[in-house]
């Protein structure tokens, strides 16, 4: 519930003013361990590092920064936007700041854990600006007629729609009606990674909506799925 309401009002927190207090810690580190994923086949692992152990364009300066890791299988990028949008959430429902770093990367021992390659990560840590907007009028975002042709269930598309993403594109498109909802992400030669993963984050964003809504929000990968030109199938959400 309380993830499903800081849908409405997260945004990206670049100004902090410090690290957060060592209970806080754990109960972000508990709640690390407690992330469901879009495809439990797929081995991962969470670190926090410092900011030392981080380096890159694009990147804030912020005390902490949760790490995805991952083995490489189909889906992993996703998967892991689909993971730590789930973090971001729950940050930004306790009042702490967080930012997506698609730029950065670990440094030194950080680079690998347990064998398992490096995804993305997020900056966090007590906020040095506002971490929510006061109404969803101030988020930019395209209108859900460019990035649907779905008539009705705009309840749960408007949370994907409000969804962050890398440079805000907002690359995904999603199809279906009925009792199923498709994500698709734009395939790209610069950004493919990283619109996988945002398209994990909508799918973070619908799965929330859609439990809100009382629906079983089972997210499946239907074999042989059409996707329209440009976008490649991600996953489903079906809404029995
Ligand atoms: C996958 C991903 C990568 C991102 N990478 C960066 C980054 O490297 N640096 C940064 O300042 N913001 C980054 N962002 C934050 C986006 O710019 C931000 O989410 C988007 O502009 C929407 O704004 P909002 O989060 O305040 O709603 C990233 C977001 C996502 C989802």
């Amino acid at each position: 519930m309380e993830l499903y309401e800081a849908i409405f009002k997260r945004r990206s927190v670049r100004r902090y003013a410090g690290p957060i207090d060592e209970g806080t810690m754990e109960e972000v580190e508990s709640f690390a361990r407690s992330l469901k994923p879009l495809h439990p086949g797929i081995r991962t692992e969470l670190r926090v590092l410092n900011d030392d152990g981080v380096r890159g364009p694009f990147k804030v300066s912020a005390p902490h920064f949760l790490a995805i890791y991952s083995e490489e299988a189909d889906g992993h990028a996703a998967n892991a936007g689909f993971m730590l949008q789930q973090m971001d959430l729950f940050l930004s429902s306790r009042g702490i700041g967080s930012c997506w770093q698609g730029g950065p990367r670990p440094t030194g021992d950080a680079k690998k854990v347990s064998g398992l390659g490096f995804v993305i990560s997020l900056a966090f840590g007590v906020p040095g600006e506002d971490v929510h907007r006061r109404s969803t009028a101030e988020f930019k975002r395209k209108p859900l007629e460019d990035i649907t042709d779905i008539g009705g269930m705009n309840d749960i598309l408007e949370a994907a729609r409000l969804a962050p993403s890398g440079m805000n594109r907002q690359s995904w498109y999603f199809t279906g009606g009925g009792d199923v909802i498709r994500v698709h992400y734009a395939r790209s030669m610069l950004t493919d990674q990283m619109n996988r993963v945002n398209a994990g984050i909508a799918l973070c964003h619908l799965w929330l909506a859609a439990l809100h809504e009382g629906s079983a929000a089972e997210l499946v990968r239907e074999e042989g799925q059409d996707a329209p030109r440009g976008f490649s199938y991600v996953a489903s959400v079906m809404l029995k």
